[in-house]
C-alpha cells in the first residue's frame, strides 16, 4: 500500500506515523509513506498558498494551483482514490477502512485555514471523509487516524492475523473485557471461566460480555445487532435454505435495508450483492424501489423474484444453486496435511485454473486471507477459498492429484477454520454439479431442498461459483 499525503506540515505526518507498528511496516516495505509539502508547489514567489475567499467571510482559503500541482506530482496515469479529510465528509468507519485497504495507492489531502478552493476539489477528490462531528485545526491528524486504521488491515502489518478478524466492531459488537497475569490484582480476580480451559464456555461468556458492553456504551450499535439477531432467529426455521443470509448477518456483514414480516432486503457492501426475499410480487416491487438502478448483483431463493429482478435491472440469472450447510460442531479429519494460506505469489496459479471469477476478484480473495492451497512439497496442487459474501467455493485440484481425497481435505480444513471462528460453514453448489453434491454429503453437510439464484449484471462474470 502506498500512501501520499498532501499537506502543509509533512514533518507532523511523518513524525506521527513513522514510529511503532506503522513505522515498522514501512521499514519492511509493506507500506510506503510519502508526505508532500504543498507549499513546494506554489508559483507565488513568496511561498504563499492561501488567499481571501470571494464573496467575503472569515479566514483564508487554500488556493487551487499549489494543491493541484502537488497532486499531479504524485499521481501517474492511473488516478488513485483521493481522500479529502473534512468535517463535511462521510463519517469514517471500520467498513470504510476495509474498503480503502484493498487499494494499492491512496492520496490524502489535508486542508488548513477555512478550507480549499472548491474547483480543485472537484477535479481531484474521489472521497470526502470526516473522523467525527468536531472541527480540528487541520486535516493532518484525521489523515493519520485513517492511515493507521487502514494500514493495520494490510496483510503482514499485524503479526497476529486473527486479531483483525475478532476485534471490536466485528459482528456489530464491541470487544469483551480481557485479563492478563496476575490472577489477582488490587483484590480483583480474573473471571473463573477464563481459567477453565473450556472454550465453549469462554466463547459464550465473551459473547455475553460483548452484548452487555455494547448495550451500555453503544446503544445505537446494539439496536442494529438485536435486529440482526431477530432476523437470524426467524430465518433459522428454514436453516438450509437461509444459511447464506444468516451467516452474512452473524459475521457482522450486510446492512438491513428493509425488514417487515418475512420481507427482507439486505445489502452486502463487500460483494456488492442485494439479498432479497418477499412474501409476494407487490412487496418484491416495493423493495426493488429501494435498490439503486445500477445494482450489479442479487441473490434470491424465490423464482418469481428472479423474473422481476431481470425485468427491473440489467441482470440475468447466473447460477442456480443448492446450499450445503455444515451444522455440526465437531471438526473434520484432514487427511491431506500440507494446507497453507495463499499469498499473492500464487495469484497466477489460481487465475490460470479458476475461470469463474476475474483476476481482480481472485487477487482480492487472496489478499483478504480467504484462500488456502494444498501442497506437495513446495508445489501447489489445488486450492479452496471463501467467496466475498462468505460461502465456501473457489475449489480446484490439479488433474494428476484427483481422486486422492485432496478436495475433501481442503474443504474439511476450511470447515475446521470456520468452526474455530464460531461460524457455520456453508457452500453453494450449481444444481447440476453432482460430484460436488456427493462430496458435501460425504463430509456431513446437509443440502437444501430449495434453490437459490445469483443474478449478475449483463457483462463478464464477476466471481461466483
Ligand atoms: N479537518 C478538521 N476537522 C476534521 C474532522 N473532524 N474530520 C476530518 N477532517 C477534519
Amino acid at each position: 500500500m502506498r500512501f501520499h499525503i498532501l499537506t502543509l506540515f509533512p514533518e507532523m505526518v511523518m513524525n506521527g506515523l513513522n514510529t511503532s507498528i506503522i513505522g515498522r511496516a514501512a521499514a519492511q516495505g509493506l507500506l510506503s509513506l510519502n508526505a508532500v509539502n504543498i507549499r513546494d508547489y506554489t508559483l507565488d514567489k513568496h511561498g504563499k498558498v492561501d488567499d481571501y475567499p470571494y464573496g467575503g467571510g472569515a479566514g483564508m482559503l487554500m488556493q487551487a494551483q499549489p494543491v493541484y500541482d502537488a497532486y499531479q506530482a504524485v499521481v501517474g496515469k492511473e488516478k488513485p482514490r483521493t481522500i479529502y479529510v473534512t468535517p463535511q465528509g462521510t463519517p469514517f468507519t471500520q467498513k470504510m477502512a476495509e474498503e480503502f485497504a484493498k487499494e494499492e495507492e491512496l492520496v490524502f489531502l489535508c486542508g488548513h485555514y477555512e478550507g480549499i478552493d472548491e474547483r480543485v476539489l472537484e477535479e481531484i477528490v474521489t472521497d470526502y471523509v470526516s473522523i467525527g462531528d468536531y472541527v480540528l485545526t487541520g486535516g493532518e491528524l484525521p489523515a493519520m487516524v485513517m492511515i493507521d486504521a487502514i494500514s493495520r488491515l494490510v496483510p503482514g502489518v499485524l503479526n497476529n492475523e486473527v486479531s483483525a478478524e475478532t476485534e471490536s466492531f466485528h459482528n456489530d459488537l464491541l470487544e469483551y473485557p480481557q485479563y492478563s497475569r496476575p490472577e489477582e490484582w488490587h483484590g480483583k480476580k480474573v473471571p473463573q471461566v477464563l481459567l477453565s480451559g473450556n472454550h465453549k464456555n469462554i466463547n459464550q461468556w465473551r459473547l455475553e460480555q460483548s452484548e452487555e458492553r455494547t448495550a451500555k456504551r453503544r446503544p445505537d450499535l446494539y439496536v442494529k445487532y438485536q435486529e440482526k439477531k431477530r432476523i437470524i432467529k426467524k430465518l433459522s426455521r428454514k436453516k438450509r435454505e437461509n444459511i447464506h443470509i444468516m451467516e452474512l448477518l452473524f459475521r457482522g456483514n450486510g446492512e438491513v435495508l428493509y425488514h417487515e414480516g418475512d420481507n427482507l432486503l439486505i445489502f452486502d457492501r463487500k460483494s456488492g450483492a442485494y439479498f432479497i426475499t418477499a412474501v409476494d410480487l407487490e412487496q418484491g416491487e416495493k423493495m426493488c424501489g429501494l435498490i439503486p438502478a445500477d445494482a450489479e448483483m442479487f441473490v434470491t431463493s424465490q423464482e418469481f423474484l428472479v423474473e422481476l429482478l431481470c425485468e427491473q435491472f440489467r441482470v440475468r440469472p447466473g447460477i442456480q444453486c443448492v446450499q450445503a450447510c455444515y451444522t455440526r460442531k465437531e471438526t473434520l479429519p484432514v487427511k491431506y496435511k500440507d494446507i497453507r494460506k495463499l499469498d499473492e505469489s500464487f495469484l497466477d496459479y489460481v487465475a490460470e485454473h479458476y475461470h469463474r471469477g476475474t483476476r481482480e476478484y481472485l487477487k482480492e480473495r487472496i489478499t483478504d486471507g480467504a484462500m488456502y492451497g494444498a501442497f506437495d512439497g513446495e508445489r501447489i496442487i489445488g486450492f479452496i477459498g471463501l467467496h466475498d459474501e462468505g460461502s465456501m467455493g473457489l475449489l480446484y485440484v490439479q488433474e494428476d492429484y484427483r481422486l486422492q481425497g485432496v478436495a475433501a481435505s481442503l474443504e474439511s480444513f476450511l470447515i475446521n477454520r470456520q468452526l474455530e471462528w464460531g461460524w457455520t460453514p456453508y457452500g453453494q453448489i450449481s444444481v447440476d454439479n453432482e460430484p460436488s453434491k456427493k462430496l458435501q454429503e460425504k463430509l456431513g453437510l446437509y443440502l437444501s431442498a430449495g434453490n437459490i439464484w445469483w443474478l449478475e449484471q449483463i457483462r463478464p462474470l464477476s466471481g461466483q461459483g
